[in-house]
């Protein structure tokens, strides 16, 4: 377990967490959103980022603050919480976005830490190789060996109270960005930032993000915090918080605003496609669309600066309130309809659904079923487990229909989890909601609850009772299990007639 970070509230692979920070002895609740601070032009006052859009937390660049003269001698004489006008906790990177952009940096590892620590920041970052994505093999794994090298390196530094970032590096290799978690957990270091996905989220990759999040996290375990590096577009956060990522930076409140473009939780716009302003942050209240376009740029760029940062706050708002009603993954449904690669990216993470299903909570309020991947939800593969393992005996119906004496058990059947025995009727998640126009996915899913209960008690002899399943979802029930389709009573008579 990590010293410095705990978990409070878990839905799916999100959390809600603490991080404390020693150094500055603040505690920052997560998902936490890091603003990221040019420190050579500031477009919204660190200050305001603190006081009126409530940032516990920053990030900025102390490469870049070491080769700048001026910042460089400001930032030793009062240190980086003055220099930067910023009371709460600030990260600092190390140069290794630069050196991915560059190709070559002018410090060593050793000595940005040094600096870094020299200059008072909370949480300092060794400097590691970002391979970027579908790099050959044997580059991702030299690249991943220097960083595991730089990290093992850092304990002969002075970092006193300082937290260490070890960054997580692998390029698209599953396996190595599984083993790079391991590694950087077994350091001892502090947070776990997942490295080199910039490239992979600038171009829409959220689904080969998720595998690349989801290697990460089986090696780094559940206890470390982990942090999306480079991640800042609001319309990701509630997947790559499902995944289990508890810290993101963002550049994109001011990169955007500065190339005139609006964020939502949808996507991007560009402001002069715009003739209204689709959200309620005090910005879009206050102005239209064509009174922003018509601003002198300094002016306009602070606007979409703000309204960027109020739709990113906002969204880890309604994120963190989700967590707690356990219901994020209706969340992360409706972003992914917000965008086809939001919806590839959901769909990948239904491909983990089995180590999700670790830390998502055994009760919830609701399961709300909104589409045909919520056949695929964690709950659904968890109660298909459990089928796996319970016994039963006699002849038993498993019915859509009313219970029948003629049998030794009646158990009922909805889908997509398949059958349970009645007494569990009102325990999540088989109080699902579902609606009436049920999609093949949900029917193909109880069929698959039917097999893993005949499979787990062979000498069963089973009837299935249905109100018209399609026949892909039959064809997916073991032939030895008697299917029947119920009339309009719901009773079924207890002769065994298979389907055609
Ligand atoms: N910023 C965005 N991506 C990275 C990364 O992989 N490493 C570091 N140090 N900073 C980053």
């Amino acid at each position: 377990m990590n010293d410095v970070f705990e978990l409070r509230r878990t839905d799916v692979g999100g959390r809600i967490g603490e991080l404390r920070v020693p150094r500055s002895g603040v505690t920052v609740e997560t998902p936490a959103l890091m603003p990221v601070i040019n420190p050579n032009l500031q477009t919204v006052a660190p200050k305001r980022l603190e006081t009126e859009f409530g940032a516990e937390i920053c990030i900025t660049n102390g490469y870049i603050i070491s080769k700048n003269d001026d910042l460089r001698e400001a930032a030793l004489d009062v240190g980086l919480h003055e220099l930067l006008d910023f009371s709460g906790a600030v990260m600092t990177d190390s140069g290794s976005f630069q050196l991915a952009e560059y190709g070559e940096i002018d410090t060593t590892s050793a000595e940005i830490l040094d600096f870094q620590y020299r200059i008072g920041a909370d949480i300092g970052t060794p400097v590691d190789l970002p391979t970027p994505p579908d790099a050959d093999r044997e580059r991702a794994e030299a690249d991943l060996a220097t960083t595991q090298s730089r990290l093992e390196s850092v304990e002969a530094v002075d970092t006193g109270e300082m937290l260490v970032n070890a960054p997580v590096q692998g390029s698209t290799y599953p396996d190595l960005r599984e083993a790079a978690g391991r590694d950087a957990a077994a350091t001892g270091l502090d947070l776990f930032p997942v490295g080199a996905v910039v490239p992979l989220l600038n171009s829409y990759r959220y689904d080969d993000m998720v595998d690349v999040v989801a290697a990460a996290k089986r090696g780094l375990g559940a206890g470390s915090p982990v942090h999306l590096f480079g991640a800042g577009h609001p319309m990701m956060f509630a997947l790559a918080v499902a995944l289990g990522c508890d810290l993101f930076d963002s550049a994109a409140y001011a990169l955007y605003a500065r190339d005139d473009r609006y964020l939502t939780v949808r996507g991007t716009e560009r402001l002069a496609d715009l003739e209204y302003l689709p959200c309620e942050c005090p910005v879009c209240v206050e102005h239209t669309a064509e009174a922003i376009e018509g601003m002198e740029d300094d002016e306009r760029e602070t606007r979409l600066a703000e309204h960027n940062l109020h739709v990113s706050f906002g969204e880890l708002r309604r994120i963190k309130q989700a967590i707690r009603r356990g219901n994020l993954l209706e969340l992360v449904e409706t972003r992914a309809r917000g965008h086809p690669a939001m919806l590839d990216g959901y769909r990948a993470l239904l491909d983990h659904a089995d180590q999700l299903e670790t830390s998502d909570p055994a009760s919830k309020d609701a399961f709300f079923y909104l589409s045909s991947e919520s056949a695929r939800r964690p709950e659904v593969r968890r109660h298909h487990d459990r089928l796996s393992r319970l016994s039963v005996a006699g002849r038993v119906l498993l019915t859509e229909g009313d219970e029948n004496d003629a049998f030794d058990d009646s158990w009922r059947v909805v889908p997509p989890f398949g059958p349970f025995p009645r007494a569990l009727s009102e325990t999540y998640p088989l109080t699902a909601e579902v609606p009436d126009r049920l999609d093949d996915a949900a029917y193909e899913q109880a069929a698959r609850g039917v097999r893993e209960l005949a499979e787990a008690n062979p000498d069963v002899e089973f009837v299935l009772a249905h109100h018209g399943w399609p026949a892909r979802a039959l064809d997916r029930v073991p032939d030895r299990v008697a299917v029947e389709r119920l009339g309009s009573t719901d009773e079924y008579d207890g002769e065994d007639e298979t389907e055609p």
